[in-house]
C-alpha cells in the first residue's frame, strides 16, 4: 500500500521549527475608530517558533524591545495567542520554544503588540499543520490585544493577519472584510520618538457622541470605503477626517497641527494618527509623494528637536510571511 504524500503535506506535518514575519498595521484609518486597519511591508515583527517535546510555551528569547516586554508566557501577545490557539484545536500540551525579534518601536500606533501576537499563532498553526485557516486565527491574535492594553480591538491584527485594508464590520459576531485598494496608494509613517500608551490613549475618549458628530463620522467611512473601491483618490482625501477620536488624542502629541498641515502642504491626500499614536500616518498617491509627504511630516517634529523614524509603504497584501 503506497500512500502518496504531496510535498506541501510533508513539509506542513514533518515541519519542527518555523520563522515568521508579521507586518505593521495603521489602524483606524483616520474615520475608522476600531473598525478599519491596513497593513504595510514594513517595519514589522519575526517569531521563531520550535517544537517541544514536553508541554509548556517557553520564552527563549526577546530582541529589539529593550529589556522591556514580559517573558511570562500568559503576560506576552504572542505567548497567549498560542496558549488560546492551541486550547482551541485540543492540544494544549504541545509545547513550543518562542523567540521574539521586535523590528518596531513599541508604544508607537504601528501595531506592534498585534504584529507579535499574528506573527506567533500563525508559526502555531503552521507547525500543527493548519488546522484552521488564517481568517480563523483573528480570535487568538486578539487575546494577545486583551493582554496588551485591555481591550480585544482587531484593526490592528486583522489586516496584520489578513493583509490588506481590513473592516471589522462587527466584533459580535465577528465580521471581518478585506476590499481592495488602488495600486498607486502609499502610506507615509512617522514617528516620533515618544510614547502614548494605547490604555491611557482609550481612556480619555468621550463615552457618548453628539448625533452631527456621528452623522458627519458616518459619511466619511462610507466615503472612504467607495473611495478605495472605486477607486477614487480624491474622495479618499475628501475622507480622511476624523471629528470625534482624533480631536481628543491630539493634544497628546506635541507638534500634532504642524506636522499634519504639512503632509497636506506637500500633497497628501489626507492624514492623521495612526492606531492610538504617536506616530502620525499620511495617504497619497504614488510613491515619490509619498516620500515628499514623509520628509515634511519628520520635518515639523525636527523643528522642536523630536527625532523620528519615517516609513513609506503600499499597502501590504500578504500579512504574515514565511522566511
Ligand atoms: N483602534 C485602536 C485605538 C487601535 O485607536 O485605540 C490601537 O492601536
Amino acid at each position: 500500500f503506497l500512500q502518496i504524500l504531496y510535498p506541501s503535506e510533508v513539509i506542513s506535518h514533518n515541519m519542527e521549527k518555523i520563522r515568521v514575519y508579521a507586518p505593521a498595521t495603521v489602524a483606524n484609518v483616520a474615520c475608522g475608530f476600531d473598525i478599519f486597519g491596513f497593513a504595510v511591508n514594513h517595519p514589522g515583527d519575526e517569531v521563531v517558533l520550535v517544537k517541544k517535546s514536553s508541554p509548556g510555551i517557553v520564552i527563549k528569547e526577546i530582541t529589539g524591545d529593550e529589556g522591556r516586554l514580559p517573558k511570562a508566557v500568559e503576560k506576552n501577545t504572542a505567548g497567549i495567542a498560542i496558549i488560546k490557539y492551541l486550547e482551541h484545536i485540543g492540544k494544549p500540551d504541545q509545547g513550543f520554544e518562542l523567540s521574539l525579534h521586535k523590528d518596531m518601536p513599541l508604544g508607537s500606533g504601528l501595531g506592534s503588540s498585534a504584529a507579535s501576537a499574528v506573527a506567533g499563532v500563525f508559526a502555531a498553526n503552521e507547525l500543527m499543520g493548519k488546522p484552521l485557516s488564517q481568517k480563523e486565527l483573528l480570535p487568538f491574535a486578539m487575546e494577545g490585544e486583551r493582554v496588551a492594553c485591555g481591550s480585544a480591538h482587531a484593526d490592528n491584527v486583522g489586516p496584520s493577519l489578513l493583509g490588506g485594508f481590513v473592516i471589522i464590520r462587527s466584533y459580535d459576531p465577528l465580521d471581518i472584510i478585506q476590499i481592495p485598494t488602488p495600486s498607486d496608494l502609499y502610506a507615509s509613517i512617522v514617528h516620533p520618538q515618544i510614547e502614548v500608551n494605547t490604555k491611557d490613549a482609550r481612556s480619555i475618549l468621550e463615552r457618548e457622541i453628539t448625533l452631527h458628530k456621528t452623522i458627519t463620522q458616518m459619511g466619511n467611512v462610507a466615503g472612504l470605503v467607495a473611495g478605495l473601491l472605486l477607486p477614487d483618490y480624491d474622495l479618499i482625501g475628501r475622507s480622511l477626517v476624523d471629528v470625534i477620536i482624533e480631536p481628543a488624542r491630539a493634544i497628546l502629541i506635541p507638534q500634532f497641527n504642524v506636522v499634519k498641515a504639512a503632509a497636506l502642504e506637500a500633497g497628501a491626500l489626507g492624514c492623521s494618527i495612526s492606531g492610538s499614536g504617536p506616530s502620525l500616518f499620511a495617504l497619497s498617491k504614488g510613491k515619490e509623494t509619498a516620500e515628499r509627504v514623509a520628509a515634511a511630516m519628520a520635518a515639523g517634529f525636527h523643528q522642536v528637536g523630536i527625532g523620528t523614524e519615517e516609513y513609506v509603504s503600499e499597502i501590504n497584501q500578504q500579512g504574515p510571511m514565511i522566511r
